[in-house]
């Protein structure tokens, strides 16, 4: 890459979690049983067709990540070849062609390499997102799978995706909507769960709230996810656990964290089922994690028509929290060493 490529000339450290247009995007064609190589174009519109199953049955899926530049300029994705499995698994599940892993990295890569100026400059506090994704399209009436099939690859920069900024406390409300069965879609990245929540996050918010909590829908007792991330817990025992579901999205950021804090902070820690009502009272400190969350601190709690402050009362601050969110952004920003091999460096 030509050194003399300039940044844009963007306010990055105000940007919020919106859709910013960059210059290229990513695109392949899978049609009559095979992928294109693909290409990447300068046009963000997409041409679907009136009858695609996309639009009508909710054929499609995406995946989420980040690209961030470390101090020394290089340009790193952090544990790419999970979203790429994590794609292939919800391809599967609603029956889409898989995306080759090679196709789905060389995809980020040129994409994030072609939108170079846009990457937001190390020290910034934005990132770059990467959202991938893959829909069914061209015609098709019946309920059944789309013929054709796009994949593309689109970025924009970002900052903090919920309002607070960096790691003051948000807010969670319990939704009395359920966001997936137990035998459901919920923990492949698909659409569906999404639209489907909406609804919740807009009542969370009426009540203050930045987002919807979901407990599981069989019982409506134990804690699934929020409707943009996934849940840890630091216990008053000094453990930290996630809940155990068959129902959630399985986060790459949450899977790095208990991992972070086993092997780093020396904690012990489990993935079991967290009844909230029970257990609210052994909370020392709650987090909402996820590529767009990070790792935010979670203060209060809407249940049962009151909110609970997580802690108890006078409980301001998240000192685990905050160590395993500077340990996660440490290791994505190049700043500390990446003993997990979990960095892939962006050759520009
Ligand atoms: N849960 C939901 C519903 C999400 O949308 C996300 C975001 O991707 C997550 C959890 C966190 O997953 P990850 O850490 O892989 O981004
Ligand atoms: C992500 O964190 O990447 C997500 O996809 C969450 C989304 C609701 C913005």
């Amino acid at each position: 890459m030509d050194a003399r490529i300039k940044k844009k000339e963007l306010d990055w450290a105000e940007l919020g979690f919106q859709y910013h247009k960059t210059d290229y995007r990513f695109r392949a064609i899978h049609r009559e049983g095979g992928w294109q190589d693909g290409e990447l174009l300068g046009d963000e519109i997409i041409p679907v067709h009136e009858g695609a199953p996309s639009l009508h049955y909710a054929q499609q899926c995406f995946e989420g990540m980040k690209a961030q530049t470390a101090a020394d300029g290089r340009i790193l994705l952090f544990r790419p070849r999970l979203n790429s499995e994590r794609m292939n698994q919800a391809a599967s599940r609603l029956l889409m062609p898989e995306v080759p892993e090679e196709m789905f990295i060389r995809a980020v890569e040129e994409t994030v390499r072609a939108n170079y100026p846009w990457v937001p400059p190390y020290g910034s506090g934005a990132s770059l997102y990467i959202r991938p994704m893959l829909i069914g399209v061209g015609e098709n009436l019946g309920l059944k799978p789309a013929q054709q099939y796009e994949f593309r690859v689109f970025v924009s920069p970002v900052g903090p995706y919920y309002k607070q900024a960096g790691l003051a406390p948000i807010s969670l409300a319990v939704s009395d909507i359920d966001r997936a069965a137990p035998n459901g879609t919920g923990s492949y990245k698909v659409g569906a769960n999404y639209a489907g929540g909406l609804l919740a996050t807009v009542r969370a918010q009426q009540l203050g709230a930045n987002e919807a909590l979901y407990l599981d829908s069989a019982e409506g007792r134990y804690i699934d996810e929020a409707g943009s991330a996934n849940i840890i817990i630091a216990l008053k025992d000094g453990s930290l656990v996630t809940p155990a579901s068959r129902a959630i999205l399985p986060s790459i950021t949450r899977r790095s964290l208990m991992h972070i804090a086993a092997q780093e902070l020396h904690m012990d820690t489990a993935e079991r089922p967290i009844e909230l009502r029970q257990e609210f009272a052994s909370f020392a400190e709650l987090g909402a994690c996820g590529t767009a969350a990070v790792l935010s601190p979670v203060g209060k709690v809407w249940f049962d028509d009151s909110w609970h402050l997580v802690g108890g009362e006078g409980q301001n601050v998240s000192p685990i929290m905050q160590k395993l969110y500077d340990t996660l952004i440490g290791i994505q920003r190049g700043d500390l060493e990446d003993s997990f091999g979990w960095l892939h460096e962006v050759s520009i």
